[in-house]
């Protein structure tokens, strides 16, 4: 190498080098929790479509469904003062580390695409601090979803997807006598919060939800309503296999998936899996909302940490720009379950349970019924969030009554905001 350098001229040197470094449209480090066979298809097509556009990759997973352990991870490189590139981040966590000082804003990139025409208000405004954008998402996942087994249910004479919790129950008590797992679940903190969330939206409607989950008002957390929706959670408790503890969510599904188990109460990241694994909607799987009225918000997001390096600030936007372009979000959220955040991409390629978030979503919209998630950090601080998840968690594995859940729950919220 040293010799055919030798032998060039100076204007062929520079040519060499620039193509050698060749990192034309940059490099990112991309730190995400997307490690389930749907997940990993879902980051492959963002990773492949990157690379296409002439950018370096690094992958930096950190296994953990819900994100929790990527968090951490997250906070220990930052204090290290090495954050990765780019951050799968959410909801009001984006705005705790733009407070920090920690990001970079891509308002270059979302201007010139004119990111605000595109996007529902509610997710612009969860993208943007100080009213530039600093996130960019990739998607709008429901989290009151039932995802069911048709065979299972035709097995214990169960006609169609129940859509109150009481009949919920009833077909669950079926399913019991007929020697199939009701509901698939893994007992991790924000598994058991994902089911808290759907119960309270479901028996205590949108207006209770976000007065509880939302605003943490006292009243509302300690209220006959929440009483109710503890009672809710201890009866699907009952539901469930004696191996539940520490499952992961996905190895839930596929209990699902193999007719082990009936149900499954989880976001339509549940349908990545069931789509990787070649199920078809409709036919091998069912959707439907979990009982009640509304529409609980998560939406993925990347955000753009405070890098060196020309190489890694061309990343960010070039990453910027791909994430939101219309092709990849039609591309990405037909292997994640989700719907893309764009407003203006036609669904005509998505299966009907996609079909039925987006009019759920535009119903919930318009009727003031949509919430955002308390598991999936889209609603409150992280530290009010980790005490649902603590109490949740104790209360599904211990026999505490319903009203000493209700007052616990209230005065740990009280403490830590
Ligand atoms: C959610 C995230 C989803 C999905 C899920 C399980 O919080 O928004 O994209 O990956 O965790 O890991």
């Amino acid at each position: 190498m040293k010799k055919y350098v030798g032998l060039l001229s100076a204007a062929g040197i520079a040519g060499l080098v620039s193509v050698g470094s060749a990192h034309a449209e940059g490099q990112v480090e991309v730190l995400h929790w997307w490690t389930s066979g749907g997940e990993a298809k879902a980051v492959g097509e963002l990773k492949s479509a990157f690379e296409a556009e002439g950018g370096v990759w690094i992958d930096s997973p950190i296994a953990g469904g819900g994100g929790d352990a990527a968090m951490t991870a997250l906070r220990a490189r930052v204090v290290a003062g090495n954050p990765p590139t780019a951050v799968q981040l959410k909801g009001p966590g984006i705005q705790e580390w733009a407070d920090q000082g920690a990001l970079n804003d891509v308002q270059d990139v979302a201007s010139a695409e004119n990111w605000d025409a595109v996007l529902p208000p509610v997710l612009a405004a969860i993208m943007k601090y100080d009213g530039k954008y600093v996130a960019a998402p990739v998607n709008i996942h429901r989290v009151d979803w039932l995802w069911g087994n048709p065979q299972a249910l035709k097995t214990a004479g169960i006609e169609a997807m129940p859509t109150t919790w009481d009949e919920f129950n009833a077909a669950a008590d079926k399913l019991l006598a007929a020697g199939i797992i009701p509901l698939a679940h893994g007992g991790q903190p924000w598994q058991d919060a994902t089911l808290f969330e759907d119960v309270v939206l479901g028996v205590g409607g949108a207006d209770f939800y976000r007065k509880a989950l939302v605003e943490l008002d006292q009243a509302a957390l300690t209220s006959d309503t929440m009483v109710k929706s503890f009672d809710q959670l201890r009866k699907l408790r009952g539901y469930l296999d004696p191996n539940f503890s520490g499952r992961d969510w996905n190895l839930a599904t596929a209990m699902v998936m193999r007719g082990e188990a009936a149900f499954q109460i989880m976001g339509d990241w549940a349908k990545g899996e069931f789509l990787a694994a070649g199920k078809v909607p409709g036919t091998d799987f069912l959707c439907a909302p979990t009982p009640g009225d509304g529409y609980v918000l998560n939406s993925d997001s990347f955000t753009f940490f405070k890098v060196k390096g020309d190489e890694n600030l061309k990343g960010q936007q070039v990453l910027a720009r791909l994430i939101m372009s219309p092709g990849f979000q039609e591309t990405f959220n037909l292997a994640k379950g989700s719907i893309p955040a764009r407003t203006d991409v036609l669904l005509d390629k998505f299966d009907d349970c996609a079909k039925r978030s987006h009019e759920d979503l535009l119903a919930a919209i318009k009727d003031n019924t949509l919430v955002p998630s308390m598991a999936h950090e889209m609603a409150i601080p992280r530290s009010v969030r980790g005490e649902f998840l603590d109490l949740v968690t104790q209360f599904f594995n211990s026999d505490m009554s319903s009203e000493e859940a209700a007052t616990k729950l209230a005065d740990a919220v009280l403490r830590a905001q």
